[in-house]
C-alpha cells in the first residue's frame, strides 16, 4: 500500500464529523483518529462524561461514543497538531450560503473551507491525502489544491492527493446510514490515494456499494442527490393544496403513485416543507452554479423546488388564521415540535421556524414543546422576532413561553400544531388534552400522524395536511 494509513484527522466535529469518524473509530480499532474543532464549547461536550450532554443527538450515537472514545478516538481544539500527525485529513467543515457580497443568499460561502486548506498547508506532513467530507460547488478541489500546492518554502517537498468523498447520512438515522450505506461515493484522480480510502470503507462496507468516479462528478452527484430528495417533497407538497380543494388525500395519493416501482415509495411524505441545513442551500448553490455557465433554465427549475417549499409553510400559518376566525391575536397556541424532523435536535431552518415567525407576526402567544430540543435554542432561533419582554415568560402577555410537555403547550391553548413526526405526538390523549385547552379546540397536523378519529371524538376541530376528506364542516382549507 502506497499510503499505509494509520492516523486520521477530521477538521469539523459538527453533524456529519462527530458521527462518521464515531464509526470510522468503531470499525478501524488500529487508526487512530482525532476530531477537531476550533468550537471550544462543541469540543467540551463531545468529550463530556455524562453521555445526554453530547452537542448532537442521534440514536445510537452515545453507545459507540462510549465504546470508543479515549481508545482510538479522540476530540479536541488541537487543529494544528493533529493535522500535522495525520496520515489522512477530512476536512467535514460547514459550508453554508454566504449572506451578503456576490452571490449572497445563493451562492456557498467556502471561508472555512479556505481556512482548512491553509491550516493544511502549512502544518500537514509530506504525502497527505485530503478528503473533501463537506459538501462543495463541482469544482472546488480545484480551489483546494491550488491553496495546497502554493509555493512552500519551509517544505518545499510536500505534496497532497486530494479526494472527494461526499457524505451522505440523513440526521437522525445517521448511525444505520453510515454503517449501512446505499453506496460509498469516492471521486479522485490518484488510484494510490483512492485504494487507501476504499481500504478503509471495506472494513464494513461491500465492495460493490463503493463507487469510483473523478473529482467533478463525486462533487457534482452530492449536491445533484440533494436535489433530487428535495425536489421529491416539493413534488409531493405542490398536490397537498389541491387534495384538499378536490376532496382527495395526499396520502392515498403517495401511495398510489409510490407503488409504481419507477417512482418509489420514499420520500412521499408531504409536510410542512424540508428543513435542515442542507437542501435549501445545496439547492440555492446549485441555482448559483447554473446561472453561472448561462444555464439559466436548468436554474429556474431548480429555484421552484425552493419557491414552493416557502409556499407550503406560508400556506399552512394562513389556513390556522383562517380557521381560528381569522384572528390569533392575544390566542395561545401550542407548537408541538421544534426540530426539523423527528430523532434530532437540529432546528436549522426547520420549517418551524418560518411558522412560528408568521404566527407571532399575527399576534399569537406560542407555547412550544419539543422532545428534544432544548428551551435556549428554541428562544434563539424566535428571538429575533420578538421584543426580549415577551419571552419566556408564563404570565399571558408575553408571547413565546418554553412547555416541557405536550399538556404544558395545550393548557389554555386554542389549538395544537403538530410541526415534527415525533412518535410521542402519534400517540397523545386528545381526551385529556382537550380538557386542558380553551374551547372551541383545534389541531392542525401538517405530517398527517395523529389518530384524528381519536381526536374528533375528543371534540377537536382537526385539519390535516393534503387532506380534502376534511372539507365538510367548517374547515377552512
Ligand atoms: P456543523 O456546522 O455541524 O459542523 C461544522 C464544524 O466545523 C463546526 O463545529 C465548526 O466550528 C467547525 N469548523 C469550521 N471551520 C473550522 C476550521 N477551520 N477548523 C476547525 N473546525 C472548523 O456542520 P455539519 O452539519 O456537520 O456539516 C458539515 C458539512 O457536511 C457541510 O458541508 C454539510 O453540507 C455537509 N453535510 C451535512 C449533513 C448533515 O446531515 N448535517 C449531511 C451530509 C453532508
Ligand atoms: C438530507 C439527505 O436525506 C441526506 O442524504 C443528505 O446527506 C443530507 O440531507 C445533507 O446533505 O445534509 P437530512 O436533511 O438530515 O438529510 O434529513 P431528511 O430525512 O432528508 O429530511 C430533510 C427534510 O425533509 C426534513 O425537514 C423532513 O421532515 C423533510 N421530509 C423528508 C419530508 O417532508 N418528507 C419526506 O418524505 C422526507
Amino acid at each position: 500500500m502506497k499510503y499505509p494509513i494509520k492516523n486520521i484527522c477530521c477538521i469539523g466535529a459538527g453533524y456529519v464529523g462527530g458521527p462518521t469518524m464515531a464509526i470510522f473509530a468503531k470499525y478501524c480499532p488500529d487508526i487512530v483518529i482525532n476530531v477537531v474543532d476550533l468550537n471550544k464549547d462543541r469540543i467540551k461536550k463531545w468529550n463530556s462524561t455524562k453521555l445526554d450532554n453530547l452537542p448532537i443527538f442521534e440514536p445510537g450515537l452515545e453507545k459507540i461514543i462510549s465504546e470508543n472514545r479515549g481508545k482510538n478516538l479522540f476530540f479536541s481544539n488541537k487543529v494544528e497538531e493533529k493535522i500535522s500527525e495525520a496520515d489522512m485529513i477530512f476536512i467535514s467543515v460547514n459550508t453554508p450560503t454566504k449572506e451578503k457580497g456576490i452571490g449572497a443568499g445563493q451562492a456557498s460561502d467556502l471561508k472555512w473551507i479556505d481556512a482548512c486548506a491553509r491550516q493544511i498547508s502549512k502544518y500537514a506532513k509530506a504525502n497527505t491525502i485530503v478528503v473533501e467530507k463537506s459538501t462543495l460547488p463541482v469544482k472546488t478541489a480545484q480551489t483546494i489544491k491550488q491553496i495546497l500546492d502554493a509555493p512552500n518554502n519551509d517544505f518545499p517537498d510536500k505534496n497532497f492527493s486530494i479526494l472527494s468523498n461526499p457524505e451522505f447520512l440523513s440526521e437522525g438515522s445517521a448511525i444505520n446510514n453510515l454503517e449501512n450505506p446505499d453506496r460509498v461515493l469516492i471521486g479522485g484522480n490518484n488510484k494510490d490515494a483512492i485504494d487507501a480510502l476504499i481500504d478503509i470503507y471495506l472494513r464494513w462496507v461491500d465492495k460493490d456499494k463503493i463507487l469510483t468516479t473523478d473529482l467533478w462528478s463525486s462533487e457534482l452527484s452530492k449536491l445533484i442527490s440533494n436535489a433530487f430528495l428535495a425536489q421529491r417533497i416539493s413534488s409531493i407538497n405542490s398536490i397537498t393544496a389541491l387534495c384538499e380543494k378536490t376532496g382527495a388525500n395526499i396520502k392515498e395519493v403517495s401511495i398510489a403513485i409510490g407503488s409504481d416501482q419507477r417512482i418509489g415509495k420514499y420520500f412521499l411524505n408531504a409536510g410542512p416543507g424540508f428543513g435542515g441545513s442542507c437542501f435549501k442551500k445545496d439547492i440555492s448553490n446549485l441555482v448559483y452554479i447554473c446561472n453561472f455557465y448561462g444555464l439559466n433554465e436548468t436554474a429556474s427549475y431548480w429555484q421552484k423546488v425552493i419557491d414552493i417549499n416557502q409556499w407550503q409553510s406560508s400556506r399552512i400559518s394562513e389556513i390556522i388564521v383562517r380557521n381560528l376566525f381569522g384572528t390569533i391575536s392575544g390566542k395561545k397556541i401550542g407548537i408541538l415540535g421544534f426540530s426539523f424532523k423527528a430523532n434530532t435536535n437540529d432546528t436549522r431552518e426547520s420549517p418551524a421556524i418560518k411558522i412560528c415567525k408568521q404566527l407571532l407576526e399575527e399576534g399569537a402567544i406560542l407555547k412550544i414543546y419539543d422532545p428534544k430540543v432544548k428551551k435556549e435554542k428554541i428562544l434563539k432561533e424566535l428571538s429575533p422576532y420578538l421584543y426580549l419582554d415577551e419571552i419566556d415568560n408564563k404570565s399571558s402577555n408575553h408571547k413565546l413561553i418554553y412547555s416541557s410537555s405536550a399538556e404544558e403547550a395545550s393548557t389554555d391553548s386554542d389549538a395544537l400544531v403538530i410541526l415534527t413526526e415525533w412518535d410521542e405526538f402519534k400517540d397523545l390523549n386528545w381526551n385529556k388534552l382537550s380538557n386542558l385547552m380553551r374551547s372551541p379546540y383545534w389541531v392542525f397536523d401538517t405530517r398527517t400522524i395523529i389518530n384524528i378519529e381519536d381526536a374528533k371524538l375528543s371534540g377537536f376541530n382537526v385539519w390535516r395536511i393534503g387532506d380534502g376528506t376534511l372539507k365538510k364542516g367548517d374547515i377552512v382549507n
